[in-house]
């Protein structure tokens, strides 16, 4: 499935280098009237390319979801119980906010303005993170199951972003953006990780034994 997805966009981007010249020179003389920078790494035939156009989608919608969730951390640490979990989120949380300066060096890397627009699905699953710690009791650890649960789901998604945004900026030849991407992707892979071992570690089996 990956690889099908892999293969459709080279083919996309083929058939783009295989544009008639007279259409390159059409794009490269809208481009010039714009004052967008173009980045040494790739072509005008790709900055014009709506896989570019996806791509910064992307970016805009990864940018909103990483500032929005800095926000929400600190309430996630302030309702967890255990000490461990309370550290992972906090670790997580000084992460993030250097996930949120590297997604600014994405956009400056690609010679774009830094926009951050609405990420529906981490609106999503803040608010179902929110409606968990609201439906759980204070002091628990079936308390802290749930925040895992949450954040997990959160981690997820920021791993299929990163995933799919790092191969996005392979394909369109953006190789300083594809460093930084894959930064933040190895922190999203191991926040997830450090998540689990806390679940099995110290929440899960005390919370079995919790009434409702
Ligand atoms: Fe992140
Ligand atoms: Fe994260």
């Amino acid at each position: 499935m990956v690889v099908d997805i892999q293969n459709n966009i080279k083919n996309y981007l083929i058939m783009k280098t295989a544009t008639p010249t007279t259409t390159k020179a059409k794009s490269a003389t809208a481009k010039s009237t714009t004052s967008k920078a173009s980045s040494p790494e790739t072509t005008e035939d790709v900055q014009d390319s709506a896989l570019n156009e996806l791509f910064i989608d992307e970016l805009k919608d990864i940018y909103w979801a990483e500032k929005h969730l800095a926000k929400a951390l600190p309430k996630m640490i302030k309702g967890a119980t255990s000490e461990e979990l309370k550290t992972a989120i906090q670790n997580h949380l000084t992460e993030t906010e250097n996930h949120i300066v590297r997604v600014e060096s994405v956009f400056q890397s690609i010679g774009e303005k830094a926009v951050a627009v609405k990420c529906e699905a981490m609106a999503g699953l803040l608010k179902e993170a929110e409606e968990l710690l609201e439906e759980t009791e204070k002091g628990t650890m079936t308390r802290d199951v749930a925040i895992i649960s949450a954040a997990q789901k959160v981690e997820h998604y920021e791993i299929a972003s990163y995933g799919t945004m790092a191969t996005l900026a392979n394909v369109l030849g953006y190789a300083e953006a594809v460093e930084l991407l894959n930064a933040n992707l190895a922190e999203e892979k191991n926040a997830d990780s450090l998540l689990t071992q806390v679940a099995e570690n110290t929440v899960n089996t005390p919370a079995k034994s919790e009434k409702k």
